[in-house]
């Protein structure tokens, strides 16, 4: 089914509904979708009559809820302002709980009668967002007993579900889970949430690529000689150990933010801008990557883990010393490898795509290197020829710069870099919402175009799942250390052929 494109949020409310919460008093609702919804609401972008009900497995009463819903606002929008903190109490009127616990199929026929006593009461249809808030073993449990309650059919209303990532451990994995999600529920249902999509400066790739005559006519392997897709973080793992030894950064961050990223950059220009059409092209991006042997592994990708290291009058511990980590363990905290994607547009030119935690700062990133220009005028008057690149920031201070060679002022024929920068912030007329709050909107409109396809998560699980059994199969495959606060491990530089273009973000200070 076509889902509609969320072009103006601002002039339209979406239809009534419900949204219901699995694992309402959890982390992840009370550090995003918690604040994300009251920023919806103070936005008047909330549907008109709209229901929260979050569920869990506490006996609260709405009271208690509502506390606990007070509480998490005061603690995760810390500049909230007084004439906010007014509207809070308006907020928790569409607040209301109900006790589930996800393993007892029993409690979804209570869930049930709650939703139509609440739909009664409200004079609103059975609309109903499930956002699964839950850790990813509960997934098929919480769809089964949705299921086995009929709460996946749209007879009355329609029924659409939000899995949050990790989805799937694996290709065979990813494709079990899937298979329990569609017993009841069809593609057209199913919202599989990458925050990375939700980012604006994501979007705002393909509106840079397709919105200007003169970006995409070098977009391809004629003009652009390398591109790199960057992920850094100054955070290490912090308390979330247990889950991430279970990960690790290429399931955590390659296989899906930085795939999507890619998939952005690398599409053809769909033909018409619907959520189908836009998907179609990044599919084929995910489904054209070339698969890596075991021997390519080895050359091709590089993994590493921080270590403790003293700095700045402290020491920083290494992820070995983790809470919940293993003392010998061989997971990744940083990974940088080298991809191609085999199509007409790109083939052989290089995308590196690297990430890291305990690296020197917060930086995420794609910067595409032009090749050079074809008879270099200047070189027999001046050594230093430029480089020319595309830089688009995604996060933190948000822009693109252009980076090109001018003339140094005086004699002679001196070329020096220099660079045009937009900073995104210039434009806002107002705070850049949160992924969140674009993602959760975007879903009360029934748009999918942000959120994995069923498709394009199983593509990208083919293409990462050669590198974990390569890992798995071949001890011999090094995990290098590196010290926090450095650019991840030097043995990056091997990637690369020649080593000058090894990895120094940020290019820019924009
Ligand atoms: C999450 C990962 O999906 O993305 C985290 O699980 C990571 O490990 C985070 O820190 C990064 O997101 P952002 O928006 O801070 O770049």
């Amino acid at each position: 089914m076509e889902s509609p494109i969320n072009n103006s949020p601002e002039k339209t409310i979406a239809e009534n509904q419900f949204l219901v919460i699995f694992g309402s008093t959890g982390d992840l609702t009370g550090r995003k979708l918690l604040p994300a919804l009251f920023r919806l609401y103070i936005n008047h972008l909330l549907p008109q009559h709209f229901v929260i009900l979050g569920t869990g497995r506490k006996d609260l009463t709405n009271e208690a809820y509502h506390d606990h819903v007070k509480e998490v606002l005061n603690r995760f929008i810390p500049s909230m302002e007084e004439k906010e903190t007014t509207l809070i109490p308006g907020f928790l009127d569409l607040i209301y709980y109900q006790h589930v616990n996800n393993k007892e199929q029993a409690d979804f026929e209570g869930l049930k009668n709650r939703i139509y006593t609440l739909s009664k009461e409200k004079g609103i249809s059975p609309n109903i967002i499930f956002y699964f808030s839950i850790p990813p073993f509960l997934y098929e449990t919480v769809a089964a007993n949705l299921i086995a309650y009929g709460l996946h059919e749209e007879k009355d209303g329609w029924r659409r579900i939000i899995v949050e990532k990790p989805f799937g451990y694996s290709y065979e994995t990813a494709v079990e889970l899937d298979r329990k999600l569609h017993a009841g529920f069809e593609e057209h249902q199913i919202y599989r949430i990458d925050h990375y999509l939700g980012k604006e400066t994501v979007q705002n790739i393909m509106v840079t690529r397709f919105a200007n005559g003169f970006f995409e006519p070098i977009w391809d392997r004629k003009f652009i000689d390398r591109i790199e897709i960057t992920a850094a973080e100054k955070i290490g793992v912090e308390n979330r150990g247990g889950y991430y030894e279970t990960a690790g950064a290429l399931r955590d961050m390659v296989q899906n933010h930085l795939l999507e990223v890619l998939a952005v950059i690398a599409m053809e220009p769909p033909v018409v801008f619907d959520s189908q059409s836009i998907r179609n092209e990044t599919v084929k991006v995910l489904q054209a990557l070339r698969p890596l042997s075991a021997e390519e592994v080895a050359s091709n990708v590089i993994r590493g883990q921080y270590i403790e290291t003293a700095a700045e009058g402290k020491i920083l511990k290494g992820y070995r010393e983790e809470k919940d980590v293993s003392p010998d363990s061989k997971t990744e905290t940083f990974v940088a490898l080298k991809v191609f994607i085999d199509n007409w547009r790109w083939s052989d030119i290089p995308f590196y795509i690297r990430t890291g935690k305990q690296l020197p700062e917060q930086v995420t990133e794609v910067v595409i290197h032009l090749k050079p220009a074809p008879h270099q005028l200047f070189k027999e008057l001046c050594a230093c020829q430029p480089t020319n690149m595309i830089i688009l920031r995604i996060q933190p201070d948000a822009g693109i710069a252009i980076d090109f060679g001018m003339k140094v002022p005086g004699e002679g024929y001196k070329v020096q870099n220099v660079n045009m920068a937009f900073h995104y912030a210039d434009l806002a007329t107002k705070e850049i919402p949160d992924a969140y709050e674009r993602l959760l909107l975007d879903c009360m409109f029934g748009d999918a175009t942000l959120f994995a396809r069923d498709d394009a998560v199983k593509a990208s699980w083919k293409f990462v799942d050669k590198i974990l059994n390569a890992w798995k199969e071949d001890p011999e495959i090094p995990l290098y250390f590196y010290e926090c606060n450095a650019w991840g491990p030097v043995e990056v530089r091997q990637l690369f052929e020649d080593p000058s273009q090894d990895w120094k973000p940020p290019y820019i200070n924009l």
